[in-house]
């Protein structure tokens, strides 16, 4: 039986996330920059008789242990693609905040998928690995790709971002999630009642990214879901608020939300925002977190 095999998968933010028309097959058509952070889940696959699943860490008991769990659903697509395998027991250790926009779901996919091909020897190719991973969700092809990258399509089509510096984020964590489609659906509906606005552009984080300016990507930050997030959840609002207030250099609703990412202008700027944020109560919890960080790789058990 081949030994167990942990995978590590970083979670993400959108720097910019700019949303087009809804497409026929449901998806709305995105530009977006996303950037993984240092926050991580662990996923290990051990050869077993059945197909099982647990879960560690904060928010464990929120996420389902049957086939809608992404990591399950995962193993089975490298197992229909290839031919190979079998029943595994499947260890998620969540570093990742559960539902808050930062695509914890979609790194476990991306963790499992690495660890089943290395676990049954299978040695896909990056652009077999990524076919897959588009198959999973709109997130798991990033979350396997992993530092800062442009998505485009439903946010499954990447390409790589040169960019300079390392970013010192605050997450904001809220109370509850915030379901993705019903985000994407109040945006739909905001925009039919609203005067139509120009599509978000990539360029101004871009061209942050490339300088390594972080007062600038603080400006550059916007998400065209934020609206839509913030009606519907108007608290996130208050958070975003106390966050500038308190001298972030920009702040942004993550993906669909909830958390909200605040921009620090160094490491210990984030250690004294973070402190801040918290002793104001304007949300569940606060995370610190820095990027880009690497995508999925294998690593050694309990590291
Ligand atoms: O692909 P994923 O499962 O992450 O998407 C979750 C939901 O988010 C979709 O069912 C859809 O409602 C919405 N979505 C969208 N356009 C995208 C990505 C996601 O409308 N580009």
């Amino acid at each position: 039986m081949p030994q167990p095999v942990t995978v590590r998968a970083p979670g993400k933010v959108n720097l910019m996330l700019g949303v087009g028309p809804r497409r026929r097959d449901g998806y709305h058509e995105l530009t977006t920059v996303f950037q993984a952070l240092t926050l991580y889940d662990d996923v290990t696959l051990t050869p077993a008789e059945h197909t099982t699943v647990s879960i560690r860490g904060e928010g464990a008991a929120d996420v389902p242990l049957d086939e809608t769990n992404l990591a399950v659903q995962a193993v089975r697509a490298h197992a229909t693609q290839t031919g190979e395998g079998g029943p595994v027991h499947i260890d998620i250790h969540k570093g990742i905040p559960v539902a808050g926009g930062m695509a914890g779901g979609s790194a476990d996919a991306a963790a499992a998928l690495l660890a089943a091909d290395a676990l049954w020897g299978t040695a896909l190719d990056r652009v077999a690995l990524s076919k897959l991973a588009a198959g999973l969700g709109s997130d798991v092809a990033f979350a396997l790709h992993g530092q800062t990258a442009l998505g485009t399509g439903r946010g499954e089509r990447l390409a790589e971002v040169l960019g300079r510096g390392r970013f010192h984020w605050v997450l904001a964590l809220a109370r509850g999630g915030l379901s993705t489609p019903a985000v994407y659906t109040e945006c739909d509906r905001l925009r039919e009642t609203s005067v139509p606005v120009p599509q978000l552009s990539a360029e101004p984080v871009l061209s942050a990214l490339r300088a390594g300016d972080p007062v600038a990507l603080g400006r550059a930050l916007a998400n065209d879901l934020q609206p839509a997030a913030t009606r519907l959840r108007p608290e996130l609002q208050v958070t975003l608020d106390a966050g500038l207030e308190l001298g972030a250099l920009g702040g942004v609703v993550s993906g669909s939300g909830p958390t909200v990412a605040l921009l620090a202008r160094s490491d210990a700027h984030a250690v004294a925002l973070a402190a801040r944020l918290s002793a104001e109560g304007v949300c569940r919890t606060v995370r610190r977190a820095a990027g880009p960080a690497p995508g999925a790789r294998v690593v050694q058990p309990g590291r």
